[in-house]
């Protein structure tokens, strides 16, 4: 087996971060006896200053083609914000139809949580948001732009397609064999009358004809930040919209442990992906080997998982919670080790590990 593979160093510490993350790979791969080709992508933040090229449409058809991709990091202090989320990121999500974003939000043991009373088998849950809809669809305009009688509107688009395909593929993410079978619908039915209504049926719908075994419950987005904190382990796989998505992600990296650990993957069940560390480029650590790899590394787990390499990705989780017990800290600058040795120690436990 040998898969196609790219990366996408980016900005900042991410050439850091995604050297350590590919140390691992390597690893994981020599252990599980699988092959790969790597390319490498310069776009970001230096090739947009210096060419005005963000993701340049060849660049799209070729990247559409990998089995994988590896992004690092975007985000430059002298690129305007919006610029490089949106013509990377985000032209990477719609162009290549990278329609579900995989989040897994799990307190690994010797992880420090804020939420106190609550430990690794309280916080362990998924979930998938819809990537390519809802108000990142960018509908909408303005009226009068400019006076004082400006009018904006920004609509929320949500196709019987998209929500069906999200559905399933959170319906089928609940049936693994490493989740309960549990399937959280977080919406806002009580107000946005329109959208979560057509989420509501839908999720009622494919339920009932084709997965009657998944059990399934429903969650307000607000009521649902509550319980995040309050009772996490109430959750096994959550589905919702994009922007909803995007809101409880960032929460629930922070009772995971926050941006040094939180990793996500944007995917086309049919295509291709894209994983990620979740923290920025942090422009403030590049270059100085002190930045925390463990989320990258995150990344290539569940890069790992998304090929159907479970067994690898099994190996990378031990590996990086016997090294999680090696750091004094996550955060940069203060975990004892620098970056390469802690992507060296991750590594060496690949091998190891059971
Ligand atoms: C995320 C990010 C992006 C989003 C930004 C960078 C465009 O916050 O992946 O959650 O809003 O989706
Ligand atoms: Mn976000």
């Amino acid at each position: 087996m040998s898969y196609k593979l790219a990366s996408i160093p980016g900005d900042g510490t991410g050439p850091e971060v995604v050297r350590e993350g590919l140390k691992v790979l390597e690893a994981a791969a020599s252990r599980a006896g699988f092959g790969y080709t790597l390319e490498e992508y310069d776009f970001g933040a230096e090739r947009y200053l210096r060419t005005g090229e963000t993701l340049p449409d060849t660049a799209v058809e070729e990247l559409r083609e990998f089995d994988s991709i590896f992004l690092g990091a975007i985000g430059h202090p002298d690129v305007a914000p919006g610029v490089l989320e949106q013509g990377i990121l985000l032209r990477a999500r719609f162009d290549l139809d990278l329609y579900i974003n995989l989040r897994p939000v799990k307190l690994l043991p010797g992880v420090q949580t804020p939420i106190s009373g609550k430990g690794p088998e309280d916080i362990d849950f998924v979930v998938v948001r819809e990537n390519t809809e809802g108000l990142y669809a960018s509908t909408g305009g303005f009226l009068r732009k400019g006076t004082l009688d400006e009018i904006a509107v920004q609509e929320s688009v949500n196709t019987r397609k998209g929500v069906d395909r999200c559905l399933r593929h959170a319906f089928d993410y609940a049936q693994r064999p490493d989740r309960k079978g549990e399937l959280t619908l977080c919406g806002k039915t009580n107000v946005l009358t329109y959208a979560w209504d057509l989420w509501w049926r839908a999720f009622n719908e494919i339920g009932d004809a084709d997965y009657p075994e998944v059990k399934r419950e429903y969650a307000h987005v607000d009521a649902i930040c509550m319980w995040f904190l309050k009772n996490p382990e109430w959750f096994d796989v959550i589905v919702t919209d994009n922007m909803f998505g995007d809101i409880i992600t960032d929460l629930a990296a922070m009772i995971q442990g926050g941006l040094g650990i939180a990793a996500g993957g944007n995917i086309n069940p049919e295509g291709t992906a894209m994983f990620e560390p979740m923290g920025g480029s942090a422009p403030k650590y590049a270059g100085q080997n002190k930045i925390n790899p463990l989320a990258a590394i995150g990344a290539v787990q569940m890069m790992l998982d998304h090929l159907g390499e479970r067994e690898a990705a099994g190996w990378v989780e031990g590996a990086l919670i016997r090294t999680i017990g090696d750091l004094d800290s996550l955060a940069a600058g203060r975990m004892g080790k620098t970056t390469e040795a802690v992507g060296d120690l991750v590594a060496c436990y690949v091998g190891e590990v059971a």
